[in-house]
C-alpha cells in the first residue's frame, strides 16, 4: 500500500486529530489493554472500560484544574442537545433553589451563530413552561452592528435581574462567524455562567470556578464526534422531579447520579477524548497550547492584515484564535483561491455555508507548519493576482 497523502486539514469540525493518537488508538485496535478485543466491543459495565471513563475524566480534572464541587459528564446528541439540556436543567435548578415559579429570566449574548441556535431554543421551550420563563438578549451583536463579528462593549450589555435569572448563556467561541470572547464575560455572583466551548475547549487555560456550566462536543479540539462534555457546579444539579418536565436523557442530575451511564454510553469516543487529553499533557499542558494557538493565528491574521487581496470581517478584539475568517476582494477570486488551495492538499477551507469566503479552523491539533503551508499559499496567489491587476 503506498503511504496517505500528507493533507492539511482545515476544517471546522469534525477536525485533524493528532497522527500520534490515531496511532496510537490503530495500535491498540484489536487488542486493548490485553483485553484481546477493541474498546468497541467492551462492555460499557466492565472494568476495563471503567477505568477508562475514569481515567478520562481525573485527565479532564487536572488538565483544566476542575475543583471537587464540579460533575464532568459525557453525553450524546452534540452540543446543540445542551441548548436544551442548560434551558430545563438550569431553569429546574433556579426553581429548585428559590421556589419562585412565576417569573425566571435566561439571559443570552449573542455573538453569533451559535449562541442565536442556544437562544432560539430557549425561546420555543419557554413557550411550553407553565411557568414565565423570559429569554432576554442581553447582547445582540448582529442588531447592534448589523452583522456578527463584533461584540458590544460590556457596558452596554443589559441584563435581567440578578435575583429572578436562571443563567447567563454565552458562546465562548463562535465558530461559524470566528469571534472569541478574550475575557469571561463578567456576571453578578448569584447567576451561573454558562458557556458553549465547543470549538475552543482545552485551547487555553479556563478558570473553571467562574461558571456553573461549561459544555462542548469533542469533534472540534478534543477527539471524534459522538460525546459531549459537560462540567457542571454540583449545586445545580437539580432533582429530576423538580423544574421542567425533561427528557431523562437530558436530565443532568440522572447522568451524574449514573456515573454518565444511565444507558450506553460512546464509548469509543469517551476513550479517544482520553487519547486526546494524553496528548495534550505530552505537548507542555493547556499554558504552552495556548502560546501556540497565539502564534499560529498571530501569523495568519498578520498575513491577511498586511495584503490588499485578503480581509477578516471581525474585529480585532474579538478574533478567534482557532477560527479564522476572511474574505477576498471578489467571490470569483474565493473559488479560485479554493481551488488552488485543494491542489496543494489543503481541505475544508472554505467559509461556512451561512457565510462563504474562507475560514481557517486552526485547532490544537494543527502544527504551525501546515499554518506556515497555507501563508505560503496566500502569499503566492495574492501575488499572481495583484500583479495580474496592475
Ligand atoms: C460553538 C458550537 N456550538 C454548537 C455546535 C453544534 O454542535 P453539534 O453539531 O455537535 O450539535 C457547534 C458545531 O459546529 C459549534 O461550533
Amino acid at each position: 500500500m503506498s503511504a496517505p497523502p500528507y493533507v492539511l486539514n482545515f476544517g471546522a469540525g469534525p477536525a485533524k486529530i493528532p497522527s500520534s493518537v490515531l496511532e496510537r488508538a490503530q495500535s491498540e485496535m484489536l487488542n486493548f489493554d490485553n483485553s484481546g478485543m477493541s474498546v468497541m466491543e467492551l462492555s460499557h459495565r466492565s472494568k476495563t472500560f471503567g477505568k477508562i471513563l475514569n481515567g478520562t475524566k481525573d485527565k479532564l480534572k487536572t488538565l483544566m484544574d476542575i475543583p471537587d464541587n464540579y460533575e464532568i459528564l459525557f453525553m450524546q446528541g452534540g452540543a446543540t442537545t445542551q441548548f436544551a439540556a442548560v434551558f430545563y436543567n438550569l431553569v429546574a435548578a433556579k426553581q429548585a433553589k428559590d421556589g419562585n415559579h412565576d417569573e425566571i429570566f435566561v439571559d443570552y449574548l449573542v455573538s453569533g451563530a451559535w449562541s442565536n441556535k442556544a437562544a432560539q431554543e430557549a425561546e420555543r421551550l419557554a413557550k411550553n413552561e407553565r411557568s414565565k420563563i423570559t429569554v432576554n438578549k442581553v447582547t445582540d451583536s448582529k442588531q447592534q452592528f448589523g452583522r456578527y463579528g463584533n461584540v458590544a462593549p460590556a457596558d452596554t450589555w443589559r441584563f435581567s435581574d440578578p435575583a429572578k435569572t436562571a443563567y447567563v448563556y454565552y458562546c465562548d467561541n463562535e465558530t461559524v462567524h470566528g469571534v472569541e470572547f478574550q475575557q469571561v464575560p463578567q456576571v453578578d455572583p448569584r447567576v451561573p455562567l454558562v458557556a458553549d466551548v465547543s470549538s475552543n475547549f482545552l485551547s487555553r487555560p479556563l478558570d473553571v470556578r467562574k461558571y456553573g456550566v461549561i459544555y462542548g462536543g469533542a469533534q472540534k479540539n478534543l477527539g471524534p464526534a459522538g460525546v459531549s462534555i459537560v462540567i457542571i457546579r454540583k449545586d445545580l444539579l437539580a432533582d429530576l422531579d423538580v423544574g421542567p418536565v425533561r427528557p431523562l436523557m437530558l436530565d443532568f442530575k440522572t447522568m451524574a447520579d449514573n456515573e454518565s451511564m444511565y444507558n450506553t454510553p460512546p464509548t469509543f469516543a469517551i476513550y479517544m477524548v482520553g487519547l486526546v487529553l494524553d496528548w495534550l499533557v505530552e505537548q507542555g499542558g493547556l499554558a504552552q497550547i495556548e502560546q501556540r494557538n497565539i502564534a499560529k493565528a498571530k501569523k495568519l491574521y498578520d498575513a491577511i492584515d498586511n495584503s490588499p487581496l485578503y480581509n477578516c470581517p471581525v474585529d480585532p478584539s474579538c478574533r478567534s484564535r482557532m477560527n479564522v475568517v476572511f474574505r477576498l476582494t471578489s467571490e470569483a477570486l474565493e473559488t479560485k483561491f479554493l481551488a488552488g488551495v485543494s491542489e496543494l492538499n489543503m481541505v475544508q477551507l472554505k467559509g461556512h455555508r451561512s457565510v462563504g469566503g474562507i475560514r481557517a479552523s486552526i485547532y490544537n491539533s494543527m502544527p504551525e507548519q501546515d499554518v506556515d503551508r497555507l501563508i505560503a499559499y496566500m502569499e503566492s496567489f495574492e501575488q499572481a493576482h495583484t500583479e495580474a491587476a496592475e
